[in-house]
């Protein structure tokens, strides 16, 4: 017989095509084990409701314990004519507790209340995990930040070499984005621990069943307020969506760097073999594969951020069977995250820095120019005037091919009298960054401070 769940006012099955059409085993099967948990804090408060006896409950919650070990196993699956897994794992428990007992376990509720409190379960576990995996990521990065306490590097804006930074203070930066990514996951379980199991199809259940004791029994803090929104309701679903593609879209940026710094012109690091590529056809090619398909994968996480949010525009109260179309995309986000956090985290422990090379870039470019302007200021030059007199000093050392700090004392003191040789202070990588010492500078104190607080994060994952 197929499992349908709803032959009583029909007088033949579904289409093939339709059948087709709406099954959804493939992708949902993933909500099985939640699914039976979820029967099993229902088949309770159906007894505390007085609709299961003693006896009806122990052995229903045997055939669902029974259910769940198959499941477990791979001794039971949805069969090719079960629509979802909700009819899958009824026909299941049928089996298991025989039509009379297994078919009172539906009563007060519906697989739109189900899938919404099933669909925010498997969400929260998977964003727990992921949630530990970013933080992985930052590890490494503070790891790798702690190992170079003092390198510079050239900052940039627009690309260009703007200023000296820290190699350490760069990395920080990343990894401050990757933290806040993962407040965002803890705050919006605080928001998705709402079950909307006791909601029915859309109006709430007669029976008097309990919806806070099974979304207590579920790991929920509370259980829908408003039992049409609890069945309705998928932005907790997309806003996920958007967390993970901000997660993917963070770690496309730090790869982005991963990919330029790699490169011959740049030369800031090497790959370690075990996280990069070779060339079918080019044997000297080592490639930054991991950092591609973390850019790559980006793509695809937005992608399923926007696809979510077109099926739920304009959609009327309550549930709507367009809605099968949220589990896919979410699904794809968190496992194609699941997969590549591990290998961002390896790549970036596993990268060697080339320090000389980034000391050595670090003041080209005129990089100390605004230093210049800023020492300046402090003698009681005024900015606008600073900025046009370090402007010709630039101009000066590109006219004559040298670095700033190769400006003679006539030169400085033709482009300004206040440009004394004790300007020199200021015109060295290290005092340029040393001199950066404010709350979130990249002078060396203060990026220990910033590392100290990475640290503290990361600490009890
Ligand atoms: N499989 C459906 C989903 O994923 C749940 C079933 C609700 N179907 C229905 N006809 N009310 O949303």
């Amino acid at each position: 017989s197929s499992g349908a769940l709803w032959g009583g006012r029909f007088t033949g099955g579904p289409a093939d095509a339709l059948a087709a059409l709406s099954k959804s085993t493939q992708f949902d099967w993933r909500l099985a084990p939640y699914d039976i948990r979820g029967s099993k804090a229902h088949a309770r408060v159906l007894h505390r409701a007085g609709l299961l006896t003693d006896a009806e409950l122990d052995g229903m919650l045997e055939a669902l314990d029974k259910l769940a070990a198959d499941v477990e196993s791979g001794s039971f699956g949805p069969a090719v004519d079960d629509e979802d897994v909700h009819s899958a794992l009824e026909r299941g428990l049928i089996e298991r507790a025989g039509p009379e007992l297994g078919g009172k376990l539906r009563a007060g509720r519906s697989r739109n209340d189900q899938v919404a409190t099933l669909f925010r379960m498997w969400l929260r576990e998977a964003a727990r995990r992921i949630g530990s995996g970013v933080l992985d990521v930052v590890d490494a990065l503070v790891t790798q930040a702690t190992a170079h306490p003092n390198a510079p590097m050239p900052g940039r804006t627009h690309l260009q070499h703007a200023q000296p930074v820290l190699l350490a203070h760069q990395l920080g930066a990343h990894a401050q984005a990757l933290v806040r990514d993962v407040e965002r996951l803890r705050d919006w379980d605080r928001r998705a621990a709402v079950s909307p199991y006791g909601s029915g199809a859309l109006a709430g259940s007669s029976l008097g069943l309990d919806p806070e004791a099974v979304a207590a029994e579920l790991g929920f803090d509370s259980s829908a307020e408003n039992s049409i929104d609890g069945t309705a309701a998928r932005d907790f679903a997309a806003e996920a969506a958007f967390v993970l593609a901000m997660v993917a879209v963070d770690l496309s940026r730090l790869s982005e760097e991963v990919i330029l710094w790699a490169t011959a012109e740049f030369s800031y690091i090497t790959l370690d073999d075990a996280f990069s590529t070779g060339s079918s056809i080019m044997p000297q090619k080592k490639n930054p594969d991991v950092a591609e398909l973390a850019r790559g994968k980006a793509g695809r996480l937005i992608g399923n951020l926007t696809g979510l949010l077109a099926t739920l525009k304009g959609l009327p109260l309550a549930y709507n069977r367009d809605l099968q179309e949220d589990k896919e995309p979410l699904f794809d986000s968190a496992e194609q995250l699941e997969v590549l956090l591990p290998a961002v985290s390896g790549m970036v422990e596993t990268l060697v820095f080339h320090t000389e090379r980034l000391a050595e870039l670090a003041p080209a470019g005129f990089t100390l120019a605004t230093d210049i302007a800023e020492w300046l200021v402090r003698q009681g030059v005024p900015f606008r005037v600073a900025h046009e007199a370090a402007g010709g000093c630039v101009r000066a050392a590109e006219a004559r091919g040298v670095g700033l700090a190769d400006l003679t004392d006539a030169e400085l003191a033709q482009v300004h009298p206040a440009l004394t040789p004790a300007v020199r202070e200021v015109l060295t990588v290290a005092g340029s960054i040393a001199s950066r010492d404010a709350r979130g500078g990249t002078a060396g104190v203060r990026v220990e401070e910033q590392l100290d607080r990475l640290r503290l994060v990361t600490a009890d994952h």
